[in-house]
């Protein structure tokens, strides 16, 4: 593959020469380009005898003249390591004010990006919202490990190993656009379920793992609609969003957007009971202890099982106890084709959190056990275990 390897001035600089080694190593034509920043920290001629090929770093050289441009064009991927905080923000924001940003803004294919700063930096509020920001725009991140760090602080800021990167390199270069032509509908978040006119029931569900799968499937060039309930996200770039507030309003806008889908993914976290007669002005208070009766909410999920048709059907189960045994009870009842079931309950996975851990039962007796990542690394995932099994399910008919 023909990679352009972006290096930003932080002090991990000295570990982009080992990832254009490995890269090397494996095949692939990699274009070095560094910052003048980047330059203090690591010899252009390091990078230039590990690659072959002259590093380009100065807009305005002569020699360099349109070469942002035929870079943009001739390479596939993008990696840039270490992101600094600098480059994170000026990518983030469209500007093109040295050789690196000229050619990303030009460059139209996949992009990873390594950040690499101190703790604090990356906790800012400007640089998560820089990060963010790429993210929604398809952009994979390869986050930065915890550890010692060289400004002497301990915590997450350390670039990812070189191996690390160059491992998210290979899956790029397998991956890529194998979604294309699918037309992926999802559905994410909460819902709320009115009381009155000012109250509601809703569940701690986030969003985040239904963004993420909308994220991945746009990346990797599917149709994307999104159907969610109320949440705290911006929608990726590229993805058709459709807000929703009850069960019964996703219920609707599911079975109107269903025609076209080829597969349907359910990470919504749906109201199991509303009120089905909700009272026109607002409940007072009363010294009287107060009894609701509720009515079980429409179960889109099985209602979905019933009309698959050639589509893929893949639910969600959030499980606080027996994971394994509820998603397969959930597979079997609801007729899905792939159950993702996920532990909530805890504060470092599942609903609210960032990461997740999950298992992955399909029609076919397979179980799949994805490891604590990254939503969006459980995301590629479990599309990657989706593409199996509907080459699994194609082959036994
Ligand atoms: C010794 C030293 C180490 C630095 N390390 C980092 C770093 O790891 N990450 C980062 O974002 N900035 C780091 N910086 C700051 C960047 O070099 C500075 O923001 C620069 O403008 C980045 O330019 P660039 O993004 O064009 O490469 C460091 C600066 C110095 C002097």
């Amino acid at each position: 593959m023909k990679i352009v390897l972006g290096v930003g001035g932080g002090i991990a600089a000295y570990k982009s020469a080992e990832l254009a080694r490995l890269l090397m190593q494996e095949g692939h034509q990699v274009q070095a380009v560094m910052t003048a920043a980047a330059q203090e920290f690591l010899r252009p001629m390091t990078l230039a005898a590990l690659t072959g090929r002259r590093v380009l770093a100065d807009l305005f050289a002569i020699e360099n003249a349109i070469d942002h441009i035929r870079a943009a064009q001739e390479n596939e991927l993008m990696v840039v390591a270490p992101a600094t905080a600098d480059l994170l923000g000026r990518m983030a924001n469209g500007l093109a004010d040295d050789f690196l940003t000229t050619l990303y803004l030009a460059f139209t294919g996949p992009v990873l990006l390594a950040p690499s700063m101190n703790v604090n930096m990356l906790a800012h509020p400007a640089v998560v919202a820089n990060l963010e920001t790429l993210k929604r725009r398809g952009h994979r991140i390869v986050e930065p490990g915890v550890g010692y760090l060289a400004c002497g602080m301990t915590g997450p800021g350390r670039m990812a190993e070189p191996e690390e990167i160059a491992a998210a390199v290979g899956r790029e270069a397998h991956r890529r656009r194998d979604l294309e032509g699918e037309v992926v509908l999802i559905t994410a978040g909460p819902t709320q379920e009115p009381l009155d006119p000012v109250r509601y029931i809703t569940n701690r569900s986030s969003g985040k793992m239904g963004y993420a799968m909308a994220e991945e499937a746009a990346a990797r060039g599917a149709a994307v609609v999104l159907i969610s309930g109320p949440v705290a996200l911006r929608p990726p770039f590229g993805v058709e969003l459709v807000t929703v507030h009850t069960a019964a309003e996703m219920r609707r806008e599911v079975l109107d957007r269903l025609g076209p889908a080829t597969i349907v993914i359910k990470a919504a976290a749906v109201a199991d009971f509303h009120l089905s007669r909700v009272p026109p002005q607002k409940m007072k208070k009363t010294a009287a202890r107060l009894s609701l009766e509720l009515d079980p909410t429409p179960d889109i999920l099985a209602e979905l099982g019933g009309r698959k048709g050639d589509r893929l059907l893949i639910g969600f189960a959030a499980e606080t106890e027996n994971l394994v045994e509820e998603a397969r009870r959930k597979l079997r009842v609801k007729n899905c084709d792939m159950v993702v079931g996920n532990l909530v309950g805890s504060a470092e996975v599942g609903f609210e959190a960032d990461l997740n851990e999950v298992v992955l039962v399909t029609s076919t007796g397979e179980t799949v056990t994805v490891p604590r990542a990254p939503k969006r690394e459980v995301a590629e995932r479990i599309f990657d275990e989706v593409l199996k099994l509907r080459l699994a399910l194609h082959a036994a008919q």
